[in-house]
């Protein structure tokens, strides 16, 4: 009888750090534990997830047009931050909690100083998260004890990025994406949420062979092709090359090459978490689409989508066809990144099955776990297969 609490303990324990909460498979492993009759339940898993936490690393946390005056709260890995504009106009990032009685400061306001001002007693603090005054305190020289911690913040090419780890000089700098290489092009930014794994909504991003089905009639579907992929890996990349492959069938296809012909495509992924597919149609239409995406939790991801391309027609016209299209196309991975989430969580983890057609979620996780585990990566992998687009 003895031994049968601790066992009990450290299995519930062990079930709530690895998912937060009850489900049935564990459920069904708890009652075995415990010595009860479980309740019918999946048959639990190994527990597997693909999460990884990646906090020393640059997050896009909102586009510059979404901090004005007002703080704005955003959560990286599960830590909440407050975002604002300090005096001079810089942004900054502070953990989402005043030091005094930890009351979300993103409940307050820019003060006239241009230090964010607690809306509880009203402690101003700067953007390294110095408080910088107390109303009220005779003698208000700053202390250095009464400070908030705060995080490196970048702004460039229209983006807000913010260092996961508090108060910690990055090891690098924000990926670039170059647009003012891109002259000429039309682009264009959105940000969406998704239900589900970094892992997993990198591996949608960049997955072509659920084109066909999952979005059949928008993008790809009908006649199939071979197509070469030739499939890079680097210690920090990984790049899918397709050759050979045909305009894909359907609306978007239709769109952006009238004339058909060979397409270029590549899909990349770069660590921590940007998922890149570029698409050259013949001369006429060139599509660089960079996802860059936010873990906020471990099931759920943020991804700000950077559009920019060049076609026959004008990127003002083509904008308001091209939109509703990609947001239906969203709508769907959305729907089914969902439901997978869920049923990981329902049976209590992962065991994920795949083939030769999995050209870069392995070679992801893969990335993702060594840059976790502070391992470098190994020198260039390469290989080629050939599917049916
Ligand atoms: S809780 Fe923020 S000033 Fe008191
Ligand atoms: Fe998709």
């Amino acid at each position: 009888m003895g031994g049968r609490p601790a066992q009990c303990k450290r299995g519930i324990l062990k079930r709530k750090a690895l998912l937060g909460r009850e489900t049935p498979a564990r459920s069904a492993e708890h009652g075995k534990l415990c010595g009860v009759q479980p309740l019918l339940a999946p048959k639990a898993t190994k527990g597997h997830l693909s999460v990884a936490r990646l906090s020393r690393y640059w997050y896009v946390a909102c586009e510059s047009r979404e901090l004005s005056d007002k703080p704005l709260a955003r959560t990286l890995l599960g830590t909440p931050f407050v975002l604002f504009r300090d005096a001079a106009g810089q942004a900054a990032a502070l953990l989402d909690r005043c030091p005094h009685r930890n009351v979300p400061l993103s409940l307050g306001k820019r003060a006239s100083s241009g230090h964010l001002e607690c809306a509880y007693h009203g402690w101003q603090f700067d953007g390294s998260g110095l408080c910088r005054n107390v109303p009220g305190l005779v003698d208000g020289a700053p202390a250095r004890e009464r400070r908030c911690p705060s995080s490196r913040v970048r702004e460039q090419e229209g983006l807000v990025w913010v260092y996961a780890e508090l108060d910690a000089e990055p090891d690098g700098e924000p990926f670039k994406l170059g647009l003012d290489a891109l002259d000429k092009y039309t682009t264009v930014v959105r940000s969406v949420e998704a239900e589900a794994t970094l892992h997993a909504t990198v591996e949608n991003a960049l997955d072509v062979p659920h084109t066909a089905f999952l979005h059949r009639g928008l993008f790809r579907g009908g006649e199939r092709h071979e197509v070469r992929v030739r499939v890079r890996r680097t210690a920090t990349s990984v790049e899918a090359e397709y050759i050979g492959e045909p305009r894909p069938n359907g609306l978007v296809g239709r769109i952006l090459s009238p004339s058909g012909g060979v397409v270029e495509h590549w899909d990349r992924f770069f660590l921590p978490s940007v998922a890149q597919v570029e698409y050259r149609l013949g001369k006429e239409s060139h599509f660089l689409v960079t996802a860059l995406l936010t873990p906020i939790g471990d099931f759920r991801t943020r991804l700000t989508a950077v559009v920019a391309f060049r076609t026959p027609l004008p990127g003002k016209l083509l904008k308001p066809l091209l939109e509703p299209v990609a947001l239906r196309i969203f709508g769907q991975d959305a729907r089914v990144l969902k439901a997978q989430s869920e049923n990981v969580q329902r049976f209590g983890g992962e065991e994920y099955q795949s083939s030769e057609l999995d050209f870069l979620g392995p070679h992801v996780w893969r990335l993702l776990r060594q840059a976790e585990r502070g391992e470098g990566g190994e020198a260039v992998v390469e290989r080629e297969v050939s599917f049916l687009a």
